[in-house]
């Protein structure tokens, strides 16, 4: 069967896709100059100025977009009290505050933590040096053995208290089951919390 005469035919179309390929796709109107946005130098590198505030004071980073909030606190402000124990949201080892709630800090990205009061391990303690009831009470238990899972603990802790789920025991295991212990240390950190708990509702 032959093609029809009228208009373009198929063939005529596909002869010139490889044409109409290589003409660049104008989305602007021919009058309206298309604006000049430089990129700046380190957002060309896939970076990101951006400015984190940790404890209550501002941190100015210039990092990779791609870094985590676990990684920005440990390798560009040197707050190495949040430990990596899987990178992978699996252990709470990580675990600090972003805007009073517990977050896993492996798995936040440090771009979405800008404008968010972030809290870590280090800045629990009251700006006179005395512990928060919670650390104490990790002390008085021995809440801890190798302690390297301690501070996730302590940071979760805190929150499991203030979010009301540190009534018993059993809500206590509950809603601090994110927070793994290699060492098995559980029974005194439930102990910890209870004794935690009082000192914290009486505050
Ligand atoms: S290091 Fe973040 S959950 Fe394990
Ligand atoms: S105290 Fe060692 S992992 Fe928890």
């Amino acid at each position: 069967m032959g093609e029809k005469t009228q208009g373009p035919s198929r063939r005529a179309l596909l002869r010139g896709a490889p044409l109409l390929a290589s003409v660049p796709i104008v989305a602007w109107a021919a009058d309206a100059p298309a604006p000049q946005v430089a990129p700046s130098p380190s957002a060309a590198k896939g970076w990101s100025d951006m400015t984190l505030n940790v404890n209550g004071r501002d941190h100015r980073l210039s990092i990779d977009t791609r870094t985590s909030l676990l990684d920005a606190l440990r390798e560009h402000m040197q707050l190495t009290g949040s430990k990596k124990g899987c990178d992978q949201g699996q252990c709470g080892a990580c675990t600090v505050h972003v805007d009073g709630e517990r977050v896993l800090s492996c798995l936040m990205l440090a771009v979405a933590a800008q404008g968010k009061q972030i809290g870590t391990i280090e800045g629990l303690a009251g700006t006179d040096g005395r512990l928060h009831p919670m650390q104490q009470a990790f002390i008085d238990h021995d809440g801890f053995q190798c302690g390297y899972c301690t501070p996730g603990q302590i940071m979760s802790a805190v929150a499991c208290v203030r979010e009301g789920h540190a009534n018993t025991d059993a809500d206590i295991r509950e809603y601090m089951s994110g927070n793994l212990c290699r060492c098995a240390a559980y029974p005194k950190i439930v102990e910890a919390i209870k004794q935690a708990r009082g000192q914290m509702e009486r505050a």
